[in-house]
């Protein structure tokens, strides 16, 4: 052990402490844990890319935060870097069985990182507990507690679990992108921009509400939803045009695809497209957010999870189809991006059954190690797995 490594205090130090990065503080962080998530970008343009994500409608002013644990009796640029991480604010929806429909802040906490010559020694763990408790009351109106927040985990189910965040559902349907449209009924289906962001995710926005606000959920449970606002979703978009910029030299324009039923109703959802690795099959197009107009106001939405197995009715029927040719717009996008698979989280069984009619071995995969959607609820120490549904845990929730 190096001697600067052997000098640092233990994890249980009470000289340890959670406090906000400096601005050379966090590049130098950024430069650490660049070298495991750069991905295809430099160092130096994973450092630009952050910089351009610190600088979105969804984290400037202060949206996002940069933590550090470190020795608190030492000074700023001169302390020690024991771990970090990030925590994002977000706009969310919560229902309490009989209660109305609250909207309230919440975090989402991302990027966490210790430095491998550091690892093992509990700080991490101890960042997680000083975290929790700094986001027990932050952005809070009139000194409430934050109810709840969540993260996504790289590292399985057992490492945020312990430190409060329990992991949910986490699965996912994949579809192999295709070159030409198969024999289906046309259904037609338009591409969505950039502009169709605001007019589309108010009106999802509106209807999850109007969903939860019906809905009774039973006594004891409560259910919540990230809201799927524009801001989520161009925060999404603005990671993917900044890598596909640097790899490709050029950006996506086309968001999402858009289906109008018989009935009027209409079924849509918003992509964003991941390029992993240079080899084709790491490149994912993920589908941040499927919305089915009609079914928040038939029934109460739209977790993946809260959806019980059905055989679809007539209605139903039209909207797997639509659901198809959603999917479908999406594969055939992926393949002019040279994805490796269309990706759908927690798809309803509706979803799955769009996914089985466009390519029959598609089938649910549960995740065990990677984007564990995970929630901590800050006011019980109960398990949230057992009376928190969480409504719409869908991939543009990540972060
Ligand atoms: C995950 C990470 C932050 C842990 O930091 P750390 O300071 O070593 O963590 P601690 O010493 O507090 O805790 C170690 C615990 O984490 C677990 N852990 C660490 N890395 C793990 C991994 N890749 N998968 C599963 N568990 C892991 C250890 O098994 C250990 O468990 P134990 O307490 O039951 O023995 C660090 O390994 C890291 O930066 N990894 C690379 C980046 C990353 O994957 N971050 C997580 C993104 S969700």
């Amino acid at each position: 052990m190096k001697l600067v490594e052997a000098n640092l205090p233990p994890s249980d130090s009470s000289k340890l402490g959670l406090c906000e990065q400096t601005f050379e503080e966090k590049i130098r962080i950024w430069k650490l844990n660049g070298k495991s998530w750069s991905g295809r970008l430099s160092v130096e343009e994973y450092l630009g890319r952050e910089e351009h994500l610190g600088n979105q409608d969804l984290t400037r002013d202060g949206s996002i935060t940069y933590w550090l644990l470190t020795d608190l009796s030492k000074n700023p640029n001169e302390r020690p870097i024991l771990s970090s991480c990030e925590s994002l604010k977000k706009r969310v929806l919560v229902k309490q069985h009989d209660q109305g429909v609250e909207e309230v802040v919440s975090f989402g906490i991302m990027s966490v990182f210790c430095d491998p010559a550091l690892r093992g020694r509990g700080y991490a763990a101890r960042m997680m507990k000083e975290l929790g408790e700094k986001l027990d009351y932050r952005g809070q109106k009139h000194e409430r507690k934050t109810q709840f927040t969540i993260l996504y985990s790289d590292i399985g189910k057992t490492f945020y679990a312990k430190n409060g965040w329990e992991p949910y559902v986490s699965s996912h349907v994949s579809l192999p992108p295709v070159k030409q449209p198969n024999g289906m009924k046309p259904l037609h289906c338009r591409p969505l921009y950039a502009s169709d962001l605001a007019a589309l995710c108010g009106k999802d926005e509106s209807m999850l509400k109007r969903s939860m606000h019906h809905a009774r959920p039973p006594t004891g449970v409560a259910q919540v939803a990230i809201i799927p606002d524009k801001a989520t979703m161009s925060w999404h978009h603005a990671r993917e045009d900044y890598v596909a910029q640097r790899v490709l030299g050029r950006t996506p324009k086309v968001r999402g695809a858009l289906v109008r039923c018989l009935d009027g109703s209409r079924v849509w959802c918003f992509w964003s497209r991941f390029f992993g690795n240079e080899s084709t099959e790491g490149n994912i197009l993920n589908i941040l957010r499927l919305v089915i107009e009609a079914e928040a106001t038939e029934q109460s939405l739209p977790s993946a999870q809260a959806v019980g197995s059905t055989s679809p009715s007539v209605n139903n029927q039209e909207h797997v189809e639509a659901m198809q040719a959603i999917l479908q717009a999406a594969q055939l996008e992926a393949a002019q991006w040279n994805m490796g698979a269309v990706r759908m989280w927690n798809p309803s069984p509706l979803i799955l059954q769009a996914a089985k009619k466009l390519d029959s071995s598609s089938q649910l995969t549960h995740r065990q190690e990677d984007s564990i959607a995970s929630l901590r609820w800050h006011d019980d120490t109960t398990h949230p797995t057992d009376w928190i549904e969480w409504m719409a845990n869908e991939k543009y929730a990540w972060c």
